[in-house]
């Protein structure tokens, strides 16, 4: 997998600085992640990096996952696609935590160490905590050659290309790709029938022209976004699928804007953060056409009835009643794979906001792209 070719993309293309150029490579991204690892007669993906032969694959009983930042919230949304797909139990952990617990690490776990730049301490110490106890690690690495790429056990590169602003754009949605791929390894090596590996080659073959879609949609926040950057404080909600996906919408947002954007399951709202909405706090709904829709409406109704501000992100044809809010559709994809064109509306509403306020988009303040010292 040492197979990138600089010349396979332009980095330079397009205007208004890193974020925005890398925002919008995201489809040929895309592209890139997947290229020559789908197999659509048997609805399965080929990982050869991963080193791991049919047997060993079989014997994983748990997948835990560690990452830091939108590493860790990507995490989450490959911790529900391996439970989906192989149904095996996964869960991601910060990996700046990870080893400070003097973590149990078991021989049948795939840990599963998740980095766009490759050096992320936190990340690279975890990484040697498992390996130190006879674990094994694989990597979603973006940087070839990396610290983390050399101490894995095996990987899967991103492909995702140079990505320079610190929020993450184009490497997140290869790290949710390559999540997609290994889940459907997993998967077919286990119980995922050929129908449905098949079905989920197909959504992931249509998925870069969906995410050139959702781009599309760019104009169109824009009056939106400015209006949050107004807010000194706002929620970011979703549940299951949708709540990694919130918490990394939110993440976008504070770091950017440096506004405070909390994440919250929207089920957890009535706990609590309910006391704090008021027409000074907008929110930002995830709310997917699945099985929660009508109990996500629900939380809407609660918000809007306190006089709070919506954004809802969600798909064609979901009845949001008379939910008084700004609406933004995406398409659908198969519903394991959503949270992917969930994310892309709210990067493009951080970016907006962000440059609204004037701010250096690309390199806020007290931040780095890679945290390299602890
Ligand atoms: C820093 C950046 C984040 C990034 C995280 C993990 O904190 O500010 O945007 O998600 O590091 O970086 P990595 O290179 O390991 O993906």
């Amino acid at each position: 997998h040492l197979d990138v070719d600089p010349a396979a993309y332009d980095v330079e293309h397009g205007e208004g600085g890193h974020m925005w150029r890398e925002m919008q490579d995201q489809s040929a991204a895309a592209e890139r992640v997947l290229r020559g690892r789908l197999d659509e007669r048997f609805g399965t993906a080929h990982l050869g990096g991963l080193n791991m032969d049919a047997r060993e694959t079989r014997a994983i009983r748990r997948v835990k996952i560690l990452g830091c930042g939108s590493a860790y919230y990507v995490g989450q949304m490959g911790a529900s696609l391996i439970e989906e797909l192989a149904r095996i139990p996964a869960d991601a952990e910060a990996a700046s935590e990870f080893r400070y617990r003097d973590p149990v690490i078991e021989p049948d776990t795939l840990y599963v160490a998740v980095s766009q730049s490759g050096e992320t301490i936190d990340t690279l110490l975890a990484v040697q905590e498992v390996r130190r106890k006879g674990g094994r690690v694989v990597g979603l690495v973006n940087v070839v050659g990396s610290a983390i790429a050399r101490e894995v056990d095996g990987g899967i590169y991103l492909h995702a290309g140079p990505e320079v602003a610190v929020a993450s754009t184009k490497a997140l949605t290869t790290m949710f790709l390559a999540f997609s791929l290994l889940a459907l390894q997993l998967g077919r090596v286990r119980d995922l029938s050929i129908s449905d590996g098949k079905r989920i080659v197909a959504a992931l073959q249509a998925l870069p022209d969906q995410v050139e879609e959702v781009m599309s949609l760019s104009d169109s926040l824009v009056e939106v976004a400015e209006q949050l950057a107004a807010a000194d404080s706002l929620f970011f909600v979703g549940r299951v699928r949708g709540f990694p996906v919130a918490r990394e919408g939110a993440q976008k947002f504070k770091e950017i804007t440096y506004r405070h954007a909390e994440a919250y399951q929207t089920s957890e709202l009535k706990h609590g953060p309910l006391a704090l909405i008021s027409a000074a706090v907008p929110t930002v709904a995830i709310v997917p056409q699945d099985e929660l829709t009508d109990r996500n409406v629900g939380a809407l109704h609660e918000i809007a009835a306190r006089g709070g501000p919506l954004v809802v992100v969600t798909h064609p044809g979901v009845d949001l009643g008379d939910v008084p809010c700004r609406r933004f559709d995406v398409p659908r994809s198969e519903r394991e794979l959503d949270p992917i064109l969930l994310t892309l509306p709210l990067q493009l509403l951080a970016y907006h906001a962000a440059s609204h306020l004037g701010l250096d988009v690309d390199k806020p303040r007290n931040l780095a792209k890679s945290v390299t010292v602890e």
